[in-house]
């Protein structure tokens, strides 16, 4: 396999091979839900990744006429979802979403995101501000991100491991895990009325360990810059941190992901 990682760190085979989780059927079914596409409409995936769940609404809303766009930060995944058939596949930050080659006049019956919010840290109301330049009047949104909670053991041990060696670790990390209160709080500042928003737990289950979790997601990002030795040293002492919770007796690895969920409608 390829490394096509990406001046993001992120390698969409290394994404499909360590964690395909995130866009199977099982995980992707309540915002889907949520979200309900119909068929004729325009959507727009923010953070669609390599486009497997993107490719499954353009299935739903094509059959009459609709379009689904997806927008990613990462060109490696942007290659891979077109290399999957997605035809209009761009790379945007949508904490400050650029206009797209697809005219300016088009607009939105729905923004759909899944598990790519987290990384707007730096500008989650940027987010929305982006939705409503794409959004019909009227239309809605609807997402599933990590919230309050996610990764509860794994990034308190991530920390602990970056601070005894002298990082701040607080400024390193790239997470926007918001509350329930905090993520209502944002939509009704960015003029979203929130039909639903909702913090679920949900064991995942981890086929390359806690060490292959941190391999895909910490690595390439927050310890981007370190040697491979000091870089291995942090993600084996995290693990072993993280064993006492997350190996069963088996020795099978799972983690918490606290998910949050929304769905709101942009009222002008
Ligand atoms: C998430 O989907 O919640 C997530 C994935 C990777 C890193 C952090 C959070």
């Amino acid at each position: 396999m390829a490394d096509n990682t990406d001046k993001t760190g992120w390698s969409a085979n290394l994404y499909n091979k360590n964690a395909p989780f995130v866009y199977s059927n099982a995980f992707t079914a309540p915002v889907l839900q949520m979200l309900s596409p119909q068929a004729g409409e325009r959507i727009i995936d923010f953070g669609c990744g390599s486009g497997e769940v993107t490719l499954e609404l353009e299935k739903i809303v094509k059959e009459k006429g609709g379009r689904v766009v997806g927008v990613d930060f990462s060109e490696s995944m942007i290659t891979q979802a077109r290399a999957r058939g997605l035809e209009h596949a761009y790379v945007a930050d949508i904490q400050d979403l650029p206009d797209l080659p697809i005219g300016a006049d088009i607009k939105f019956d729905a923004m759909f995101t899944n598990a790519a919010l987290h990384w707007c840290k730096r500008d989650p109301r940027g987010v929305l501000r982006s939705a409503k330049r794409v959004l019909k009047p009227g239309g809605r949104i609807a997402g599933e991100m990590g919230g309050f909670m996610n990764c509860i053991g794994i990034r308190g041990a991530l920390h602990k491991a970056l601070k005894t060696r002298g990082y701040d670790a607080g400024a390193m990390d790239p997470w926007y895990f918001p509350s329930v209160e905090d993520y209502t709080d944002i939509l009704r500042a960015e003029s979203f009325e929130p039909i639903e928003v909702t913090l679920t737990p949900r064991v995942t289950a981890l086929p390359a360990g806690v060490f292959g979790w941190l391999a895909v997601f910490v690595r390439p990002m927050i310890l981007k810059d370190f040697s491979d030795e000091e870089a291995a040293d942090i993600m084996k002492e995290v693990e072993e941190t993280c064993r006492i919770d997350c190996q069963d007796s088996q020795g099978r690895w799972q983690m918490m992901y606290m998910r949050l969920r929304f769905s709101a409608v942009w009222k002008q």
